[in-house]
C-alpha cells in the first residue's frame, strides 16, 4: 500500500532526504530554511524537532523533476502517456460516455473502500495547536496549512473533488478555506447554499504524493482526482468513510480533519506571502469548522513553502503544463508547443507556437487558450510561428520585436476572468487579457509587402574542421 511513509523511504534510499535533529521553530524558521535549501536545489527535508514536539515536519518533496518523478512513482513521460491514453479514451467518440462515466464513478476505478485504516488509529486527542503548522513569511496573517487535500462532494450529483487550497489557522478547530471563486470546492459550496445546507469537507494532510499531485492538477470537472491518483500509482487508493462527514478519504493519510463549511459565513483571510512574490491582501473567504481530527500514530506533518519562483511549485507547474499539453492540442491541433514560464507565475503568461496554415489562426488559438479550464486565468498569450523555440526567452522577445506591429497584432479583451491572486487586475477576480499575435502575416491579414527571409547559417558543416582547428567547436 502506497503512502507518504513509503515515499519518505524512497527519499532515504535515494540519499535525497536530509533528516534534521536540531531544534527549529514552526514560526518562520522551518520555512526560511526550506526556502533557502530548495532554491539551491537541495534535498527533501525532515525536521524532527519542531517547537520541541514530537511531530516531524516534511518539506521540499517536489524540489526537482527527478524527485517529483520518484515521489509519484512514474517518469514524467509515463505520466504524459498515461494521461494521453486516458484522454483519448475519454474523448474518442464510441467510448465518450462510457469513459467519462468511469471517472465519475467513485468505486469503479482505482479506489478501494475500507472499513478502517491507519488514519483512524488516533482521534480526539489533539487540536490544530498541537500540529507544527508553519508560518512562512514575516507578514503572514498566521500559520497556514499549505498541503491540504480538500475533499468535497457535489451536493447535487455526488461527484467527488479534491483540490489544494491553503487554510489559515484561526484557532485549534477553525481555519480559513481559501478556495478561489472559480474552483470546484467553491462550486460545491454554492450548490450547498442553494439547497440551504452546509458543506461537508474532509481535509487529508500527509498523503501519497500522487494524491497530492492529482489534487493540484486542473483535471476536468467530474474527473475524480482520487481515481486519477490510483492510475498514477498503479494501484487502488484505499479510502475510509468519514465518521462525522458523508465523505470517503484516503485511509492512510497522516491526518484527516473532518468538518464543514457554512456558505453564509466568511471571515478575513490573509495576508499570505504567495508564489506571486507578494503578500496577498486580507480578503473575505469561507471558514472551515473542524468536528473531528483523526491521525496516524506518530504522524508526520507535510508542508510546502511558497514564495517568489524557484520553489517546488515551479517544478509542479512545469510537470502540469507538460502533462496537459495533449489536452490543449486536442482542441487546437495546430499547437506545436506551449510554455508557461515561471516568471509569469504559470497563470499569467502563456507562450505558444503554432503551425500556421490560414489567416487569423494566431488569434483563434489565443482566444481558445484563454477559455480552456484553468488557462482562463492567463493574462497574456503570445502566439508565435513554429520556427521559434518558445522556451528560449531571447528568441521569443526577438520574434515579438521583429514580427509584430502593435497597431495590428495586439488584441485587447477589456474584461474577463482574473486570478484571485492577481493584485494588479482591474477588479478583484476580473480583468483584461492581451493576445500578441507574433505569427507571420499574410496578404489576407492585410500584409501587402513581401515578408523578408530569415538568415540561416548554411556553412557550419563545411567549416567543421576549421572551426575545430581554431578551437571554436
Ligand atoms: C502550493 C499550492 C497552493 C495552492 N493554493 C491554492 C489556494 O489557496 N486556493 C486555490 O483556489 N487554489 C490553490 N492552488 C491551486 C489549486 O490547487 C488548483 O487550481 C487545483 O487544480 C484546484 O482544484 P479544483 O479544480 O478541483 O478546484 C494551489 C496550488 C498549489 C501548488
Amino acid at each position: 500500500m502506497n503512502d507518504l511513509r513509503k515515499s519518505i523511504d524512497i527519499l532515504r534510499k535515494n540519499n535525497d532526504l536530509l533528516e534534521i535533529d536540531d531544534h527549529f521553530s514552526s514560526d518562520l524558521e522551518v520555512s526560511s530554511f526550506t526556502n533557502i535549501v530548495q532554491k539551491k536545489n537541495g534535498p527533501a527535508l525532515l525536521f524532527k524537532n519542531v517547537d520541541g514536539g514530537n511531530i516531524p515536519v516534511l518539506t521540499n518533496t517536489f524540489g526537482n523533476m527527478n524527485r517529483l518523478e520518484n515521489m509519484i512513482g512514474k517518469s514524467l513521460d509515463d505520466i504524459i502517456n498515461l494521461f494521453n491514453k486516458t484522454m483519448n479514451m475519454l474523448f474518442s467518440r464510441p467510448s465518450l460516455i462510457k469513459g467519462y462515466e468511469i471517472f465519475k464513478d467513485f468505486k469503479n476505478l482505482g479506489i478501494d473502500e475500507k472499513g478502517n485504516g491507519p488514519v483512524k488509529e488516533m482521534s480526539n486527542d489533539i487540536d490544530l495547536n498541537d500540529i507544527p503548522i508553519l508560518k512562512t513569511w514575516p507578514k503572514d496573517g498566521g500559520k497556514y496549512i499549505t498541503w491540504p487535500v480538500v475533499i468535497t462532494k457535489d451536493p447535487e450529483n455526488g461527484q467527488y473533488n479534491a483540490g489544494v487550497y491553503r487554510m489559515q489557522v484561526y484557532d485549534g478547530e477553525t481555519t480559513g478555506m481559501h478556495w478561489q471563486k472559480q474552483k470546484t470546492g467553491n462550486m460545491h459550496l454554492m450548490k450547498a447554499k442553494k439547497m440551504g445546507k452546509t458543506l461537508d469537507v474532509a481535509v487529508a494532510i500527509g498523503v501519497h504524493p500522487a494524491i497530492l499531485f492529482s489534487a493540484i492538477s486542473p483535471l476536468p470537472e467530474g474527473f475524480n482526482e482520487l481515481s486519477f491518483s490510483g492510475l498514477l500509482m498503479g494501484e487502488n487508493v484505499e479510502v475510509v468513510k468519514g465518521e462525522t462527514v458523508d465523505l470517503y478519504y484516503p485511509s492512510n493519510a497522516e491526518f484527516v480533519l473532518e468538518g464543514y463549511v457554512d456558505p453564509d459565513e466568511e471571515r478575513d483571510e490573509g495576508p499570505f506571502g504567495d508564489h506571486t512574490g507578494y503578500y496577498t491582501p486580507i480578503e473575505k473567504y469561507p471558514v472551515f469548522h473542524i468536528k473531528k481530527i483523526f491521525h496516524r500514530k506518530n504522524p508526520i506533518y507535510h508542508a510546502t513553502v511558497v514564495g517568489k519562483f524557484w520553489n517546488e511549485d515551479v517544478v509542479i507547474g512545469d510537470a502540469i503544463q507538460r502533462i496537459f499539453l495533449p489536452i490543449i492540442k486536442l482542441q487546437n491541433p495546430e499547437i506545436v508547443d506551449l510554455f508557461l514560464p515561471e516568471e509569469g507565475i504559470f497563470n499569467d503568461l502563456a507562450i505558444v507556437s503554432i503551425d500556421k496554415k490560414y489567416p487569423g489562426q494566431g488569434r483563434k488559438v489565443g482566444m481558445s487558450i484563454l477559455s480552456m479550464g484553468q488557462m482562463m486565468f492567463t493574462k497574456y498569450v503570445i502566439i508565435l510561428d513554429k520556427d521559434i523555440n518558445i522556451r528560449d526567452r531571447k528568441e521569443v522577445l526577438w520574434a515579438i520585436a521583429t514580427r509584430t506591429d502593435p497597431a495590428r497584432d495586439i488584441e485587447l479583451i477589456n474584461l474577463s476572468v482574473a486570478d484571485s491572486l492577481d493584485h494588479a487586475s482591474l477588479y478583484p477576480n476580473a480583468g483584461g487579457k492581451m493576445i500578441i499575435d507574433a505569427t507571420k502575416k499574410s496578404i489576407e491579414e492585410g500584409f501587402n509587402r513581401p515578408w523578408p527571409e530569415k538568415i540561416v547559417e548554411t556553412e557550419l558543416e563545411k567549416l567543421n574542421d576549421k572551426l575545430k582547428k581554431y578551437g571554436f567547436l
